[in-house]
């Protein structure tokens, strides 16, 4: 037996019991002619005490241990002297009687402690052993905590987990698709899902009514905070549903992740429509934790002679209260954030609403003070309060603005992580004009069902059409998106025509799935949670790498096994591939 207890549970009421622990030997102490030993596993920390003249032998022994050392260790629990409130342990030590070292350690390369010595590169490489530091793999704990609660309120109600093909086709959501070559099949390949969109479909044709997984999606894209080459989704199906029933299914969901992880009771979700999310907040999942909403000025500021203004298709200014007295180095700063070329705006305009009522701008020169004050009262403004104003052309002008107004939103303290605001953005388009290829594309995906309503659109205008899809939306981050589908051939056949594909190409990549809806295909819609995102918001991190156990780096690479890597000559002739690489 090599132990009997964890090093997360002894309290005083063990005080005089025999114990028997495993672990790392966390730290190490000596004071006069004790030495004290913290000895850690996934439960906690406990310390050990071993005295020079009681058991001298014992003693030598465990001065000889080091860091990470694993140890066996039994004694008796006793009352410390001087107690440690700060862990659940503290309260108690072991007077060792006997020590088996199970393992020797190395001397990590970084010190396993919460807040560590070890840089991002360093901790990547040795992944196995940063796993071992506390915030590490509380994260992880919560991920099994939520995909377990997740799995149990979804079979509660009847959803039952299929697991779906990873050697698939390519799949037409957005993204390139990595690809794996069929040594079976010269010259062909496998794609790897960018979801399980298709056969999640096709197993409401099967009658599964009820469909849910939790799979690797694997998308071959520009990483980001918030993108892993390989994440997880929570999938999920529907059958003999509209867009109201998959709504209330998954806010409850989600209202049942934050009662059973936080304890935190959230109200109804407000909706709102794409279109008025884009005229409000610039973007397609605002962060409604702060209010700041758009205020479109454009008719008020035409005629004052000022060209940027006068020559711009959208005027629009948001207003940030009790920033009037923003010195000129805050202002500049601001300017500077909107010019960086990741936002691209040529300049900011600035009303300063004086507390004494007077107004100034930067653009003095070309409007009164009365013209100041009607912008400032449609923005319902106060003194005290600062306005910003950018202009341009309107979808690029509206996005600048966005991000200043999340700039502005953090700057004063109005994006508390521990605040959690839910969304849904419903009614999005349903397609997507590429202008230089000039044709569209579906928004979501090609078997989004449009708003009945909007399908006579379909032939006149394309590009008004709505659909039945929707995003779930917390503290500005796209947790989830989905869609109620088309069930219907004809309706699909016609989606295909207005996306260019030729009948031949369309039964080509989705023959299977048209097929199959012609034996008897329910009406059905489902939706997709990114875990990855869902669990870093709980967890209030930056990035969702850190509750992945082995995630990629920003270059898509593993670092810790070296992947992806070349492989040798002898595995590409079997396969039957030449490689012609341009070595950059
Ligand atoms: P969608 O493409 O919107 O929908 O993806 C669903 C959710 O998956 C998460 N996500 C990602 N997370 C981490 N890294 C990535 N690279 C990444 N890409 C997406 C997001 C997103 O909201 N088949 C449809 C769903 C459906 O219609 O039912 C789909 O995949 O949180």
């Amino acid at each position: 037996m090599y132990r009997n207890r964890t090093c997360g549970e002894l309290r005083i009421a063990d005080v005089n019991k025999e114990v028997t622990l495993s672990g790392w030997v966390h730290k190490m102490r000596k004071m006069g002619g004790m030495t004290f030993i913290d000895l850690r596993d996934r439960y906690g920390v406990t310390q050990l005490s071993f005295n020079q003249e009681v058991n001298h032998e014992l003693c030598e022994k465990a001065n000889k241990l080091a860091r990470e050392y694993v140890i066996q260790v039994s004694g008796k629990v006793a009352e410390r002297s001087s107690k440690n409130q700060h862990i659940p342990t503290g309260d108690v030590e072991i007077i060792a009687t006997e020590i088996t070292v199970l393992n020797a350690a190395q001397t990590p390369p970084f010190t396993i402690e919460t807040e560590t010595d070890g840089g991002d590169d360093l901790r990547m490489k040795y992944r196995y052993l940063d796993l071992r530091r506390n915030v590490v793999r509380k994260n992880l704990e919560l991920r099994h905590k939520m995909a377990f609660e997740t799995r149990k309120y979804l079979d509660e109600r009847n959803f039952m987990e299929v697991e779906t093909p990873v050697l698939i086709g390519s799949t037409p959501e957005g993204a390139r698709d990595f690809i794996v070559p069929s040594r079976m099949n010269p010259g062909e390949f496998y794609a790897l899902p960018q979801s399980p969109q298709l056969f999640k479909q096709l197993l409401m044709v099967s009658g599964f009514d009820r469909y849910f997984q939790i799979v690797k999606c694997f998308r071959d894209e520009d990483l980001r905070a918030d993108r892993q080459p390989e994440f997880t989704q929570i999938d999920c199906e529907m059958s003999f549903v509209d867009q109201e029933d998959v709504l209330n299914m998954f806010e409850g969901l989600t209202k049942h992740l934050f009662k059973t992880q936080k304890g935190i009771d959230l109200p109804d979700f407000p909706r709102i429509s794409y279109a008025d999310a884009m005229r409000q907040y610039g973007s397609d999942k605002p962060d409604i934790r702060f209010d700041m909403k758009f205020v479109e000025i454009k008719d008020l500021t035409t005629g004052g002679g000022f060209g940027v203004f006068d020559s711009s298709e959208y005027v629009g200014a948001i207003c940030a209260q009790g920033c009037a007295s923003y010195t000129r180095k805050q202002l500049d700063e601001l300017t500077d954030f909107v010019k960086r070329p990741q936002i691209g705006a040529k300049g900011l305009i600035y009303v300063r609403y004086n507390e004494d009522g007077t107004l100034k701008s930067s653009v003095d020169k070309f409007f009164s003070e009365d013209d100041l004050k009607s912008w400032a009262e449609r923005c319902n403004a106060n003194p005290g309060d600062l306005l910003l104003v950018l202009s341009g052309e309107t979808e690029k002008t509206q996005k600048q603005l966005a991000e200043l107004r999340l700039e502005m939103g953090s700057r004063l303290g109005l994006r508390d992580k521990n605040n959690y605001k839910c969304l849904w953005v419903v009614d999005f388009p349903l397609l997507e004009k590429d202008e230089e290829l000039n044709r569209f594309f579906a928004k979501h995906h090609p078997f989004t069902s449009p708003k009945p309503e909007d399908i006579s659109l379909l032939d006149t205008d394309p590009g008004a059409v709505r659909a039945n899809a929707y995003d779930l939306v917390i503290n500005g981050v796209e947790v989830g998106g989905g869609s109620i589908r088309i069930h219907d051939s004809a309706l699909q056949k016609k989606l295909f025509s207005v996306l260019g594909f030729t009948e031949e190409r369309a039964q080509e990549q989705f023959g299977f799935l048209m097929n199959a809806f012609k034996y008897g295909a329910p009406p059905h819609g489902g939706i997709a949670f990114g875990l990855d995102r869902l669990v870093s918001l709980f967890a209030g991190l930056d990035s969702i790498r850190d509750c992945i156990a082995f995630p990629k780096n920003n270059s898509g690479r593993d670092v810790m096994i070296d992947a992806p890597s070349r492989i040798e000559q002898e595995q590409l002739d079997e396969l039957g591939i030449t490689l012609h690489l341009k070595v950059k």
